[in-house]
């Protein structure tokens, strides 16, 4: 009889050997900016970015820029390398210019926007950094003018997907918060009595409702030039891939790998941050699965994984008004569940728009928010439903009654889509905590629809 062998300790199967596929994992990356002989299919767009900021190695003001388009096409990418070789040249002509980057996504406030970007310089520029509590934002636009005057001659500051930046506005009558944002770091333009000055970048998914947001002092501030990115078809995003083959060891991406994530990206939102990470999470269950190369099933494999995470990005994204849109349809689906299983009109898993609508209602008067229009409800869950964070599905009532749609979730579960709601909002945390009374609304209103 053979001795059956020990397992390995922890500390041996750590200290093992470990085979990877990737050779500069760093390259497919979603924040590294590459160098532009990565960059594939933006010259235009790079073109125009340069024009703008080459005045500021003239001794002129660059203007204000707005880049326009969907996610993953390259707006930040664009900025942050035009920027950085601006960056680069100013320093060798020995002219002060310091790019930063601050994104609206992550921000909760104008407050604390203004204080990223203060802290970066700070950074940057090795000085003292002075503290985020305890000093009003005004203090801390004055840090900013106060630094870019005394060290630069220019500062370039992308505003990435200002348009998220929005602080605790809950109706359109309120201003928000990036429109103050842009106001006030204007400022050194409108005096014009500073030494250095300040360039705005700003990107966003959605265009209308940043200019739509901004008050009308800021819309006679802000003119920035605007840049549109579009979205990549397949043979776009191959080439992008391709010229990142290096992040990888030779031999460990099988022919057709690249072409086949170019595909499934393509066929979603033309987005090349998916692709990217559709390759890179391709590559990280090889590594997990201790096997040698990238297949096509890894692909399919890293695929659901890399949808829940894009999933979870929009719904992160999308407006205020949305997201208690979608709210409203995932807590039908958690609370309905049992009526929509019993009733013959109804199906399971899918929750019907009217319903969804009510309890929007019904959230909105809670938080004493601004309550919209049921096809606005409708028009919101069909942009939801392009990006696949929903599906919708349109079907007749029966007698002549009219059509409804049903709405479904095709890769986050509604639970995981209330989480990430209500995560960091205290108002809409709040309200779904009543979950008896949202029960009770839901399963009436479900009974009432169906009879
Ligand atoms: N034309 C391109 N060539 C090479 N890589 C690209 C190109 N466009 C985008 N990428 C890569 O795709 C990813 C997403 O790009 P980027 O972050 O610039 O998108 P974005 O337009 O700013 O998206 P969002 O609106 O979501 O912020 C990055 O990793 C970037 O390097
Ligand atoms: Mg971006």
């Amino acid at each position: 009889m053979t001795k059956q062998s020990e397992p390995l300790s922890i500390s041996e199967q750590l200290a093992g050997d470990y085979q990877s596929v990737f050779r500069n994992k760093n390259l497919i990356e979603p924040e590294t900016i590459v160098n532009e002989d990565r960059i594939v299919g933006r010259d235009e767009q790079l073109h125009l970015i340069i024009n703008t900021l080459k005045p500021a190695l003239h001794n002129e003001h660059p203007e204000d820029m707005l880049l326009r388009g969907p996610s993953g096409t390259g707006k930040t990418l664009c900025a942050g390398t035009v920027a950085n070789k601006t960056m680069e040249i100013g320093r060798q002509r020995d002219i002060q210019i310091e790019y930063i980057e601050v994104n609206g996504k992550h921000k909760k406030s104008e407050h604390e926007a203004v204080h990223q970007i203060a802290h970066s310089l700070e950074v940057n520029l090795d000085l003292e950094q002075t503290s985020k509590r305890g000093v009003s934002t005004s203090s801390r636009y004055d840090r900013i003018f106060e630094i870019v005057n005394d060290h630069l001659s220019l500062a370039i500051i992308t505003l990435d997907e200002l348009d998220l930046l929005v602080g605790d506005t809950r109706s359109k009558d309120e201003t928000p918060a990036f429109s103050d944002v842009l106001y006030n770091l204007t400022r050194s333009k409108r005096i014009g009595d500073m030494d250095g000055t300040i360039s705005l970048i700003a990107t966003t998914n959605s265009p209308k409702s940043l200019m739509d947001g901004l008050n009308s002092r800021t819309a006679s501030t802000f003119n920035p030039s605007e840049i549109s990115f579009d979205d990549y078809n397949a043979y776009e995003l191959t080439e992008i891939l391709d010229h990142r083959r290096d992040a990888f060891r030779d031999g460990t991406l099988e022919e057709g790998v690249i072409e086949l994530v170019a595909a499934v990206s393509a066929q979603g939102e033309g987005d090349a941050r998916f692709a990217i990470d559709l390759l890179r999470e391709s590559g990280n269950i090889v590594n997990r699965l201790e096997e040698d190369a990238i297949s096509e099933q890894h692909v399919e494999q890293a695929r659901s994984e890399v949808e829940k995470n894009y999933v979870q990005d929009i719904i992160q994204k999308v407006s205020h008004q949305k997201q208690v849109s979608l709210l409203s349809t995932a807590l039908v689906a958690i609370h309905g569940g049992r009526v929509l299983d019993q009733e013959p009109m109804l199906r399971s898993n899918r929750v019907p728009s009217n319903v969804g609508y009510t309890l929007y209602r019904w959230i909105q008067d809670q938080t004493s928010s601004e309550m919209r229009s049921k096809h606005s409800y409708l028009r919101w869950m069909r942009e939801l439903s392009t990006y696949e964070v929903i599906e919708n599905n349109r079907r007749g009532r029966g007698n002549e009654q009219g059509m409804f749609s049903e709405y479904t979730f095709p890769h986050l579960d509604p639970e995981s889509v209330v989480r990430i709601i209500t995560k960091g909002d205290k108002v809409l945390s709040e309200v779904i905590q009543e979950g008896d009374i949202i029960k009770s609304i839901v399963e009436s209103n479900l009974n009432e629809f169906a009879s």
